[in-house]
C-alpha cells in the first residue's frame, strides 16, 4: 500500500507519522514544493522507526511527481494555513491554484489513486477537485468532518468529565466556523443522549465550542492546528488502505442526498477498499435540515468564486 501526502507541513507531516506509526503502509512519500524540506521530515520520521516500532518506508521528494507515482491514496495538504482572526473561506484565492496543480500532477502518475483533500476551504476544495479530474465521486473525499467531530467529542467528554471513550458525537455540514452542525441530539455517553447529563445551555455551549473549535486553536497557535487535523486523515487513509468500512463524517459530492446535488459537504460516508463505499442518509429534524440547506447555501457561496 502505497500513500502520497502532498505539502510536508504540519499537517502532511503529521499525518505521514501518523500513518507510520499505524504501520499499514509499506510506503509513505512526502512531497513538498520548499527545496528539501520533505526529504529532511522523511528523515527525520524514519529516525524514529526503531523508537516507535514501524517499518513503513518514509521517503521525501522536491516537487518530483514521479515519485508518488502508483500511490492508492494521496492526501492534498498543500496550500497557506490560516492566521488568527482569517475565516477558512479568505484562503480560497492562493489555496485553488496549488490544489488544482496537485491534483492533476498527481493524477497523472496515479491514475487509480483515491484522493483525500484537506486544504482549505476545505468543501470547496474537494468541490475543485471534482471538477478538474472527473473522477468517480467514491474517489474524492473531503476530510473536515472526522476532525470537528473529534473536536466535538473533546468538549462532550469536557462537559460530562466523562472518558472520550465513552462519547461518541458526530459533525456534519460544512468545514467552516458558520457551517459546521453537531448533531448534539445525536451525541451519546455509552449509548445514553448525553441531554440526560447536560443542561441544553451546557449542550449549546458545547456545540458552539466545537464550531470555533480551529479558530480557537489557531489563535492560541498563531496558525492552523496541526495533530488533531493529521490524526483525522490518518484515519480516514487507514479506514481506506485496510478497508475497514468505518463510517466517518466526510465531505463528498452530493447528488440528490440530503436534498442537495453538486455541491461538496459533510455527511456520513462508510469507506473502504474503493473510497465511499455509501453514502448514509441519517435523519435529520427540521431544525438540523434548516441547518443543512443554510451550510449548503454557503458553500455554494464560495463555490461561485471558483469561477469569478
Ligand atoms: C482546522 O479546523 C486546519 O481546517 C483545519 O484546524
Amino acid at each position: 500500500m502505497k500513500i502520497t501526502v502532498v505539502g510536508a507541513g504540519a499537517v502532511g507531516a503529521s499525518c505521514a507519522e501518523y500513518i507510520a506509526i499505524k504501520d499499514f503502509a509499506s510506503e509513505v512519500v512526502l512531497l513538498d514544493i520548499k527545496e528539501g524540506f520533505a526529504e529532511g521530515k522523511a528523515m527525520d520520521l524514519m529516525q524514529t522507526a526503531s523508537l516507535n516500532g514501524f517499518d513503513s518506508k518514509i521517503t521525501g521528494t522536491t516537487g518530483d511527481y514521479s515519485k508518488t507515482a502508483n500511490s492508492d491514496i494521496a492526501v492534498i495538504t498543500s496550500g497557506i494555513p490560516r492566521k488568527p482572526g482569517m475565516t477558512r473561506e479568505e484562503l480560497i484565492g492562493i489555496n485553488a491554484d496549488i490544489v488544482k496543480t496537485v491534483a492533476e500532477s498527481l493524477l497523472e502518475h496515479s491514475p487509480n489513486v483515491i484522493l483525500i483533500v484537506v486544504s482549505n476551504p476545505m468543501d470547496t476544495m474537494t468541490y475543485l477537485v471534482h471538477k478538474v479530474t472527473n473522477l468517480p465521486k467514491s474517489r474524492i473525499i473531503g476530510m473536515g468532518g472526522a476532525l470537528d467531530s473529534a473536536r466535538f467529542k473533546y468538549r462532550l467528554a469536557e462537559a460530562l468529565e466523562a472518558p472520550i471513550s465513552d462519547v461518541d458525537g458526530m459533525v456534519v455540514g460544512a468545514h467552516s466556523d458558520t457551517g459546521m452542525i453537531p448533531l448534539a441530539k445525536h451525541a451519546t455517553r455509552n449509548s445514553i443522549k448525553v441531554s440526560e447529563f447536560l443542561s441544553n445551555d451546557r449542550l449549546q455551549q458545547v456545540v458552539e465550542d466545537t464550531k470555533v473549535g480551529g479558530a480557537t486553536l489557531t489563535k492560541l497557535l498563531g496558525t492552523s492546528a496541526w495533530y488533531a487535523p493529521g490524526a483525522a486523515v490518518s484515519a480516514l487513509v487507514q479506514a481506506i488502505a485496510c478497508d475497514l468500512k468505518k463510517m466517518f463524517p466526510c465531505s463528498v459530492m452530493l447528488d440528490g442526498e440530503y436534498g442537495l446535488e453538486d455541491i461538496c459537504l459533510g455527511v456520513p460516508v462508510v469507506l473502504g477498499k474503493n473510497g465511499i463505499e455509501q453514502i448514509v442518509n441519517i435523519e435529520l429534524d427540521e431544525s438540523e435540515n434548516a441547518k443543512m440547506q443554510e451550510s449548503a447555501a454557503a458553500v455554494r457561496n464560495v463555490n461561485a468564486l471558483l469561477d469569478s
